[in-house]
Formats: structure tokens, C-alpha cells, sequence
């Protein structure tokens, strides 16, 4: 955790960015597995934490916009819980230690609450992305839960996206620090992987390295020879010779921040001409994209640089014909890499896309979006000295995608479809490394470098 005084300096800039109302804050609870006492691991919402510090669960914090007053609500614990639990520190304790005046018991939360909306206030909340707490909102509010969402306060959302955007040193520091769980996590991978080993047993060996350094994975590891699905989560195949491995990883450090990386590799430590040839578009894709990073660039036009890339790169390999504006114009992008070139990162592996441009309509709020202009709504999103966000790329052979281009007649003339049959079981290719916006331009997360460049790859896949 960070001091006192960061946390009290964060709570009064958002109070000051809302103006007026209560800003509610809900932390999570624990959420049961199949019974209430054997709980998935448990995970803080980011938000809260930001705030209010804490990672524990059954917490909620309130900040008056008008008069400035903090409450963190919570039951302290009974003998009964500390029977299992051991002793914690009180409410009280825990409001002191990020410099929060007060502590209440957790049913006082919903008479304060309900007393201001009876005062005719306002009571900020952002859209709930579980269950639990969508049912806690609608009974704090006396809300039915189909109205939790559309009650969301916009105000808050984007003030909370802004703020979380721009990384302080020390949260960079943090961010520094989680790198070093992706670096070990990628590089056991590539050194297990070897012809005979199962998914299973690597994908098993880079999540523990995750819990052995860290709280364990930032999101459910990918590790697939099947690296054209984007998001496999199916790790039931056996390494082959000749085929490609693909592990899209990252690890949460135990100071709340993430990192997030991937690489693709041959299993037998040995590229092929095809493959190698588009593995390099994928990694001048990569390195094109970083170099264009400039504060106050639009993302899409970072994004821009990866995909053209990948375009020329493939036109190269008489896979794509004619101008690149033509290609992507047809939606040749979209073919070969249908995912965004990357997204942020920070105390989520997405940072704040549970308050993203999927939770509320983004035509009713362009030009909202516009002018704030932050890492939630991507079209518009305006790179920040300090913004932390993934550059992934990738060139994937998708049959399915392949099969509905050519039958809808897209990227006719563009796309050389008679080619494109020899990709079929080609698979998919990415590497993502995560980069900070700085005054000069993009600096990658991390003092060393996962291995990428062919050679480097080729020298440590399959060396136990
Ligand atoms: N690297 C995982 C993701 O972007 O969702």
C-alpha cells in the first residue's frame, strides 16, 4: 500500500472533480466457489483500492463531495471470526492507516445513504460488474437491480478512468516491480516447452510462478498451440514438432499491479521459414507501434502503425495485394488481426474496462467521451505522458474468418484467398509487451527483455 497521505490526495481530487453528492465506493466481498466458506481467491476492486488502499474484503468507502467527509464502512471482527481468520486490525485502524477520518459499521451504509437520497442528493456509484454488487446497490439505494446500471453516475466513471490513466512514480515503481513475475513466468514457459510436454504442464508451471512471486495471475492464462484463438483457455493439447506455441501471460504483484505479456514460439526451438516470415511482420508490427508512441497522440493512430505494418508485411508475402489504405479501407485489418493493438494496463490487466465504452452508450456520450478523451473509450482515447497501456499484435489464420471473407466477397482482389489456403493450419502469432508513455515517447515496462527477437527465442526455448 501506498502512504496516507497519497490516498487522501487521490479522495480529494476526485471530490473535487465530482463537486458535489456522496461518492460511493464499494469494496468486494469474497465470492464462494460452491460454498459460501471455500471463496475464489480473493480480489479487491481496483477502484476501491485506489481510493481507499485496502485489500480485504466486505468494505465500502463513502466521500462527501460537498462537505468533504470520508467514512470507510466495515464489521469489525467477532471472536467467532477470529477463531478462523486470527486477529485483524479494527475499522477504525484500517480508516487511520489511509488517512480517513471515520469508520462505521457496515449498516450504517445504507441509512447514510438512503438519508441523502431522501435529502434530494445525488449518491455517484459506477456500473457494478458483479453480481453481489449490483444486489448491495440496489439495496443500499432502494433501487430495483434493474435500475443499478443506468443510475451510474457518468461523472464519476470517466473522473475515476482519468485519474487511474496517468500513472504516478510510484505507481510506475509498482508497475516496474510486476514485470519482473511476467519475465519469469514467460521465460519458464519457453524454456519447458519442448515436442511431448502438455499445455497443461507448462500452463501449470507459469501460473505457480505467478503465486510463488506474486498473488498469482492477472488474468486466466493463454497457452495454446492453437494461438488463433485469441483467448484459449483450453490447455488439453500436446506439444508438436513443427507447430507453434503461443502463451499470453502476466502475473499480479502483492503490491496490486499487473503485468501482461506474450510470446509465440516454435515447440521444437527451431522457426521455419513460413513461420519465421510472419513472426517478423508481427514484430515490426510490435516495434513500429512502440516507436510512433508520443504523448498526446491519438490511439488509433498508434494503432494505425501496427496494422499497417502488418498489411505491407503481408503484401510482402503476396498475401495481401494492392495500396495498404485499400487493404485495411476492405477490412483486410480486421482479417489477420481481429483485436485491438492493445489496451490498458495498470491495477487491472484492462485498466478500468469494468467502467469501458461497453457500460454505457457511447453515442449518447461522444462528445463526453471525446473531450475527455481517456483510456475507456478507445476511438477517441489521447495517449498521456504516463498512460501505461499493451502493444500486442498479431497475425492470426483464422479458417472460420477466412471461409466467411471470402463467401461475404470482402477484400475481393485485395486478399489473395488461393494463397491464404496454405495458412490454414498455420495458427496464430503474438507478442505483446507493455510500454509507459513518456515525454520523449514510449518506454517498455521492465529492465530486461522477455526474449523476442528470433534469434534470442531460438536460444532459450527448450534449454532447461
Ligand atoms: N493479454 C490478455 C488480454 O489482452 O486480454
Amino acid at each position: 500500500m501506498f502512504s496516507a497521505e497519497t490516498y487522501a490526495k487521490r479522495r480529494a481530487e476526485l471530490r473535487r472533480r465530482i463537486g458535489s453528492g456522496l461518492i460511493l465506493l464499494p469494496g468486494n466481498g469474497e465470492s464462494p466457489m460452491n460454498y459460501p466458506n471455500n471463496a475464489y481467491s480473493y480480489r479487491q476492486d481496483s477502484t476501491f483500492a485506489y481510493f481507499f488502499g485496502h485489500s480485504l474484503p466486505a468494505l465500502a468507502g463513502v466521500i462527501d463531495a460537498d462537505s468533504g467527509a470520508e467514512a470507510l464502512y466495515g464489521d469489525d471482527f467477532t471472536v467467532d471470526d477470529i477463531i478462523w481468520m486470527g486477529p485483524q486490525p479494527s475499522v477504525a485502524d484500517l480508516a487511520a492507516e489511509v488517512g480517513v477520518a471515520q469508520s462505521k459499521p457496515m449498516a450504517a451504509l445504507a441509512a447514510d445513504l438512503r438519508h441523502a437520497v431522501a435529502q434530494g442528493r445525488k449518491v455517484h456509484y459506477l456500473p457494478p460488474y458483479r453480481g453481489e454488487t449490483t444486489l448491495q446497490v440496489s439495496q443500499l439505494l432502494g433501487i430495483v437491480p434493474a435500475m443499478v446500471h443506468d443510475r451510474m453516475s457518468l461523472d464519476l466513471l470517466f473522473a475515476v478512468a482519468e485519474m487511474r490513466e496517468v500513472k504516478s512514480a510510484e505507481e510506475l515503481a509498482c508497475i516496474e516491480e510486476a514485470f519482473d513475475i511476467g519475465y519469469r513466468m514467460h521465460t519458464t514457459a519457453m524454456r519447458m516447452c519442448r515436442p511431448g510436454r502438455t499445455e497443461q504442464e507448462i500452463a501449470g508451471a507459469v501460473d505457480g510462478v505467478a503465486k510463488s512471486f506474486g498473488t498469482g495471475v492477472s488474468f486466466a492464462t493463454i497457452l495454446s498451440q492453437h494461438g488463433e484463438v485469441l483467448h484459449n483457455h483450453d490447455h488439453s493439447g500436446t506439444l508438436e514438432s513443427g507447430r507453434l506455441l503461443l502463451c499470453d501471460a502476466g502475473g499480479e504483484h502483492t503490491n496490486g499491479y499487473v503485468s501482461d505479456h506474450t510470446r509465440t514460439y516454435p515447440v521444437n526451438g527451431r522457426f521455419t521459414q513460413k513461420q519465421r516470415d510472419i513472426y517478423e511482420i508481427v514484430l515490426a508490427a510490435h516495434d513500429n507501434a512502440a516507436a510512433a508512441v508520443r504523448p498526446e497522440m491519438m490511439y488509433t493512430e498508434y494503432s494505425d502503425a501496427a496494422f499497417r505494418t502488418i498489411i505491407e508485411g503481408l503484401k510482402a508475402l503476396d498475401i495481401v495485394r494492392g495500396s495498404v489504405d485499400d487493404a485495411l479501407e476492405a477490412g483486410a485489418g480486421y482479417l489477420f488481426m481481429p483485436h485491438g493493438l492493445g489496451h490498458g494496463i495498470g491495477m487491472d490487466v484492462h485498466d478500468c474496462e469494468n467502467i469501458g465504452e461497453r457500460s454505457f452508450p457511447m453515442d449518447e456520450f461522444e462528445e463526453r467521451a471525446k473531450a475527455s478523451a481517456c483510456c475507456i473509450t478507445r476511438p477517441f482515447w489521447r495517449l498521456r505522458e504516463g498512460t501505461v497501456l499493451s502493444d500486442e499484435p498479431g497475425i492470426y489464420f483464422v479458417p472460420a474468418l477466412i471461409d466467411k471473407f471470402r463467401a461475404e466477397g470482402k477484400c475481393k482482389g485485395i486478399v489473395n484467398y488461393e494463397k491464404l489456403e496454405s495458412y490454414r493450419d498455420f495458427g496464430g502469432i503474438r507478442l505483446e509487451d507493455d510500454l509507459i508513455v513518456t515525454a520523449a515517447g514510449a518506454k517498455v515496462v521492465g529492465d530486461r527483455t522477455i526474449p523476442i527477437k528470433v534469434e534470442d527465442v531460438e536460444a532459450i526455448v527448450g534449454r532447461e
